[in-house]
């Protein structure tokens, strides 16, 4: 851990110096993304509000995001197209990158979407990588640990493929996606684990993940840019198989 501390405290000096300058992070992930438009997805009862995303928000402005737990249902578009019910897209987000990739992937297979939300919401101070005592930092530290999820995990039987998002936290998922994995059975899905972060990859965080999970067929996953298009992801989604 500290060896990955110290690259990434690096990384995160540099993240944070980019955004003082207000230049565009070459990762992407503090471009904009707009979800909310043509998403003909269900978004399952655990959904922020995408009213209140801050899927818009920065890379470096992690905990900006308020993770809101209220009930929201971007189904009705005019244009729905028919509903894929063999997938749904999971994630959690603590600053709306990763929420802003999961949106896509949910619209461009028209999956169900579900968000992990923390009983207890992160601050910005929770977040605070420079801070040893940080909540994150703790949590990181403590591979025991199991953030409660708030509300009612959605029954996973219906779905064949189940996409599973989540920033990376000191080269790992975040403790909350152990919580989950261990929550459900994968038993006979297609698991396709996704990450955004600054500049990590996806590395063993999935591998971690299938392990605690003990079920489910998981393919190797990929870091996405938070920037990414609806044409590279389409052609990721293909690819994975
Ligand atoms: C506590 C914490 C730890 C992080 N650790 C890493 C890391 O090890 N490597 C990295 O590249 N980015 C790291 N990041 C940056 C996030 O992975 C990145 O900003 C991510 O896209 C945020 O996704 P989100 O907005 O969905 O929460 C960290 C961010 C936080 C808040």
């Amino acid at each position: 851990m500290k060896l990955r501390k110290l690259l990434f405290t690096m990384l995160a000096s540099s993240m944070l110096m980019l955004t003082a300058c207000g230049a565009s992070d070459s990762s992407g992930t503090s471009s904009k993304t707009d979800t909310s438009k043509t998403d003909t997805s269900s978004v399952l009862s655990n959904e922020s509000d995408p009213q209140n995303s801050s899927a818009d928000s920065p890379s470096s402005d992690a905990g900006s995001e308020k993770q809101d737990s209220s009930i929201a249902d971007s189904s009705q578009s005019a244009e729905s197209k028919p509903q894929n019910k063999d997938t749904i897209v999971v994630y959690f987000s603590a600053s709306g990158i990763t929420k802003g990739v999961a949106h896509k992937i949910a619209e461009i297979t028209s999956a169900d979407i579900f968000e992990i939300v923390p009983e207890q919401k992160y601050t910005d101070a929770d977040l605070d990588w420079n801070d040893n005592k940080s909540r994150s930092t703790i949590e990181m530290n403590d591979p025991d640990c199991r953030p409660k999820i708030s509300g009612d995990i959605p029954d996973l039987s219906a779905y064949k493929k189940v996409f599973i998002g989540y920033p990376i936290w000191w080269g790992e998922a975040p403790r909350i996606m152990s919580t989950f994995v261990e929550s459900v059975s994968l038993d006979g899905k297609t698991v396709i684990p996704f990450c955004t972060s600054g500049s990590s990859p996806i590395a063993s965080s999935a591998k971690h993940l299938q392990t605690q999970c003990k079920s489910g067929n998981w393919l190797d996953g990929s870091r996405l840019e938070g920037s990414i298009s609806k044409e590279e992801l389409s052609e990721w989604i293909d690819a994975q198989k």
